[in-house]
């Protein structure tokens, strides 16, 4: 087989980073090219000047340079309808279409789909009329969660311990504004307790295959204290998740969600991923997810075993029942390095050492995200700066490995979790 040219569109972080450090190991990956990528990806590839979400000169590079296989990993360039447009004109790309992605880009469409599908999730309501929601919100029991229907940089999403702060948020949302016409539509839902966790299936639209289960530390600080961020930490397989419980995810939610999206016309190709809550009444969905988790690839594509080009490969030709993904027999972790100040404001342009140090340590890889190089030497370029992945045999190990390979990096300001995967070693299993 002749190698193959590979795009690359996606939000140039972690992730992208990891996926395309999988796909350099496949025999048959030739050329890689980022939209956008780091400090991390220019050394493995070629980063595009193009912006992700620029489609039409995205098609022209494409064609120009004869790529064979684009793969489209973030959110937002799902939602601009990338996908569709590169098929429209013959060119192979692996992603959900715009409809099927509208899952996670829409609150209230992922919603109405679940009840439509009978789907464990949160009890709900959906308003667009201000004064509605407002009349609803004055009878509900606390906390109060509170979501902006559109895409909100993940911080849509409000958790109302009063009724006076359910009314502030709503009126932030509807009325303010805060998040552009992403809060013209609002779900107001029950708050859910139990461990909250990520699941990963990887469909092609006909067939199907679940990943192990991971869990990603939201909050900024220890104890998960603190703002939302994008993600602090990552450790996968879970080990309070039983094969019991994972079949009864499969079962419950996975199977028949994707069998929803067919049953409704648009059939999901790429990754879907459901967040979960581990209730006392057993898995309910939080929310889709139409791509993978950042920084829940990290750990994938550390712990994935088989050829991720066949993989993808396999999946656009809608073959993906024909090929066996093998996982390695380990625990993976990703921990994640951030800039003094996120996930509010924040300097960019700080000096880094030790990336290559921390990446002699044995089982070690670090995952750039907010990266670049300047002057010939790699500085922070936003939030998230880097991801310290490491695997082993115990889960405490894998941890013990990503601290230690961390302390050999430093930069202004650098900050992280000193607590990924505690809570995760003292919990029971789950069934
Ligand atoms: P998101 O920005 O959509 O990823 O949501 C942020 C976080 O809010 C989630 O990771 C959950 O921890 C929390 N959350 C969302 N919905 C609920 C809910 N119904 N009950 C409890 N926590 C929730
Ligand atoms: N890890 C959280 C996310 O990617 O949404």
């Amino acid at each position: 087989m002749q190698k193959q040219k590979i795009l690359i569109v996606g939000s140039g972080g972690g992730r992208e980073h990891a996926i395309g450090w999988k796909l350099a190991q496949s025999p048959n990956a030739g050329e890689i090219f980022f939209a956008s990528g780091n400090a991390g990806t220019a050394k493995m590839g070629t980063n595009l000047e193009i912006k992700a979400d620029d489609i039409t000169s995205l098609i022209e590079f494409a064609k120009k340079e004869s790529i064979n296989l684009t793969l489209a990993t973030s959110d937002n360039v799902l939602a601009s309808g990338v996908v569709d447009e590169f098929k429209k004109v013959g060119l192979k790309i692996w992603g959900p279409t715009k409809a099927a992605s509208q899952i996670e880009w829409s609150k209230t469409f992922s919603k109405d789909f679940m009840r439509r599908h009978n789907l464990p999730t949160a009890k709900f309501e959906t308003f667009n009329d201000y004064g509605q929601a407002k009349k609803y919100i004055a009878n509900h029991s606390l906390p109060i969660v509170i979501k902006a229907d559109g895409l909100a940089f993940g911080k849509g999403v409000v958790i109302c311990q009063s009724q006076k702060e359910a009314e502030k948020t709503l009126e932030d949302i509807m009325v303010k504004k805060i998040f552009g016409d992403s809060g013209n539509e609002v779900v107001i839902e029950e708050f859910l307790i139990g461990p909250e966790i990520s699941i990963h299936a990887l469909s092609d639209g006909k067939s199907y295959k679940i990943f192990p289960s991971s869990q990603d530390h939201k909050r900024i600080g220890d104890g998960d204290k603190g703002l939302n961020t994008g993600g602090m930490g990552v450790i996968g397989p879970l080990p309070f998740v039983s094969k019991e419980m994972m079949e009864r995810i499969e079962k419950e939610i996975v199977a028949p969600a994707l069998k929803g999206m067919s049953d409704d016309g648009t059939p999901f190709e790429g990754i879907l991923y459901p967040s979960l809550m581990l209730t006392a009444d057993g898995p309910k969905i939080i929310e889709f997810n139409a791509r993978f988790g950042d920084p829940e690839c990290q750990v994938y594509m550390r712990l994935l075993d088989s050829d991720l080009l066949e993989i993808i490969n396999a999946c656009v030709d809608k073959k993906l029942e024909k090929v066996e993904i093998e996982w390695k027999n380990v625990f993976a972790c990703n921990i994640a390095l951030a800039s003094g100040g996120y996930p509010g404001n924040y300097e960019k342009g700080r000096l880094i050492s030790g990336i290559d140090k921390a990446g002699l340590e044995q089982e070690i890889v670090v995952f750039h995200a907010g990266t670049t190089i300047k002057d010939g030497k790699t500085v922070t370029n936003g939030g998230r700066v880097l991801g310290v992945s490491a695997t082993g045999n115990t889960l405490e190990k894998t941890l013990g490995k990503a601290y230690k390979a961390i302390e050999k990096i430093s930069f202004e300001g650098m900050q992280y979790r000193k607590d990924i995967g505690k809570k995760a070693l003292s919990l029971k299993k789950q069934r």
